[in-house]
């Protein structure tokens, strides 16, 4: 029986191991992490990550051919192929600092497998990793391996967090890098032999091993640029009068450009996005190319101004001060369908409300008052490290509460702010939170997900994003 290893029983981790030992009941795949609260919670009723079918999947194999241990030491060494997919944090301090990726996890889990290795192994790269990092850990495991042999593989993860599942179940293309020789060509077959119990031949591509890595980092860096895009329409939008909806529409019916990823918002975020882009930006400063570097910069730069220009619209319209004023946050994850907050442009925006003196009331229904306490008072990119390791502000953010339903959020508010595109939020009673709000009472679509007509009927002020303006806001300054 082929047995897979996972070093990493995270977003990634998780759901691409549950949907492997779910389509391969003959492979033994074990999820192993040193988060001791994370394995319990993944052999617990209450999985640690949310995510649509994500449970179904879990409890038809899990016990069966699918383990969660902290046993990591025993399952990496009776592994045949081994994933690795551990946090790659942006390195905060030292060489690279603010950009390139700390590779200190990859690198400990590699140590790790080639000292308790005793049979030849296949390591796959899961983690989005900096282009030639497997060279790196290639050199490592070679140099301490004791006479085994390893080969190693890219198989970057292409799935989209809320919908994780249906992308692991019917992937646009699963792509394999490893190195152009005998040895590599075999543990590329191997790992296709996994895929292919049910990924169509044809989606799974083979490259070599840089080509695998830095397809990874260029297609969410094209992603972003995407959002980036309509979002900087968005903003011409509004000083012209234009409908960014009607935009996109007429933009995306050109077969060439397509309709999906054309949603004007309140900005990107994610754990992926911009740290991948800044890993792009640092390999290409570090191969001389500084045009290229700054034409990626300028995504996230866009983003940021996205960010920005929203909490400035939410000031300016509510006479250019929030101080001492209840602000409701309806939604902090990254998007609907999922509880992750990481890189959330709720956390900006928030704190940008908070800045100004605003009380905020936060509700999502998929995310924990601890959760956003923490991301709240964390420092910029401290979130990607195991969580035992995370460093903790030792205070809660007091102007801050967290509830758990809309209407409670909205009670005595001055303006609602939608930040995150959960379905739940199209269809609230808005005529009983009018009722219940402060006059002028707004409501500020960072999603575009309301109906605005609708909403002015009932005698709200409403923004929404790259829309003709409310003739309320017309006056007042957006900038920064
Ligand atoms: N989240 C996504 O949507 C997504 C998609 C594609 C790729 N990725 C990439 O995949 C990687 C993992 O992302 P994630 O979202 O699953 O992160 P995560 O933080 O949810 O999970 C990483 C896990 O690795 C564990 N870990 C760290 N070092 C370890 C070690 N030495 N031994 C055992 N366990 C260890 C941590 O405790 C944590 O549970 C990152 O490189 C990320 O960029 C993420």
């Amino acid at each position: 029986m082929v047995k897979i290893c996972c070093i990493g029983a995270g977003y990634v981790g998780g759901p691409t191991m549950a949907v492997i030992a779910l389509k391969c009941p003959s492979i033994e795949v074990a999820v192993v992490d040193i988060s001791v609260p994370r394995i319990n919670a993944w052999n617990s009723d209450q999985l640690p990550i949310y995510e649509p079918g994500l449970e179904d999947v879990v409890k038809q194999c899990r016990g069966k051919n699918l383990f969660f241990s902290t046993d990591v030491e025993k399952h990496v060494s009776e592994a045949d192929i081994i994933f690795v997919s551990v946090n790659t944090p942006t390195k905060t301090r030292g060489l690279g600092a603010g950009k390139a990726a700390d590779l200190t996890y990859w690198e400990s889990a590699a140590r790790m497998i080639a000292d308790v290795s005793k049979s030849n192994k296949i390591v796959v790269e899961k983690s989005t990793v900096p282009v030639k990092t497997a060279e790196a850990i290639e050199k490592i495991l070679t140099h301490n391996s004791k006479g085994i042999h390893f080969q190693i593989l890219s198989n970057p993860e292409f799935l989209a967090e809320g919908t994780a599942i249906q992308d692991l179940l019917k992937p646009d293309r699963v792509l394999i890098g490893g190195r152009e020789t005998p040895g590599g060509r075999k543990a590329i077959q191997a790992l296709k032999d996994v895929y292919a119990q049910w990924v169509p031949e044809d989606r799974i591509i083979a490259t070599n091993l840089w080509s695998a890595e830095l397809s990874k980092l260029a297609a969410n860096a094209f992603l972003a640029q995407r959002i980036s895009s309509v979002n900087a329409m968005s903003a011409l939008c509004e000083a012209t009068g234009a409908d960014v909806s009607q935009v996109s529409h007429a933009v995306g019916k050109d077969s060439r450009i397509g309709p999906k990823f054309l949603n004007a918002s309140v900005g990107f975020g994610g754990s992926c996005f911009q740290k991948d882009i800044l890993n792009l930006i640092y390999i290409c400063e570090c191969n001389g190319l500084p045009e290229v570097a700054n034409y990626w910069k300028q995504v996230i730069k866009v983003n940021d101004y996205q960010k920005n220009r929203f909490v400035n619209r939410v000031v300016s319209s509510m006479f250019n001060t929030v101080s001492g004023k209840k602000i409701a946050a309806l939604g902090f994850a990254f998007k609907k369908d999922t509880g992750d907050t990481r890189e959330t442009p709720a956390i900006d925006v928030c704190k940008g409300l908070l800045g100004d003196g605003a009380r905020v009331s936060i509700y999502d229904p998929q995310v924990s008052e601890d959760q956003i306490q923490r991301d709240l008072s964390m420092n910029k990119f401290d979130w990607d490290h195991p969580l035992h390791l995370q460093p903790m502000s030792p205070t809660a953010v007091k102007q801050v509460s967290v509830v758990w339903d809309a209407y409670v959020a909205t009670k005595d508010a001055h303006g609602i702010c939608i930040l995150t595109e959960w379905d739940e939020f199209k269809t609230l009673d808005y005529q009983r939170i009018y009722d219940n709000m402060r006059k002028p009472a707004f409501v500020f679509d960072g999603r575009n997900i309301v109906n605005v007509k609708k909403l002015r009927e009932i005698g709200f002020i409403v923004y929404s994003i790259g829309k003709p303006l409310d003739p309320w806001l017309k006056d007042m300054p957006a900038m920064a």
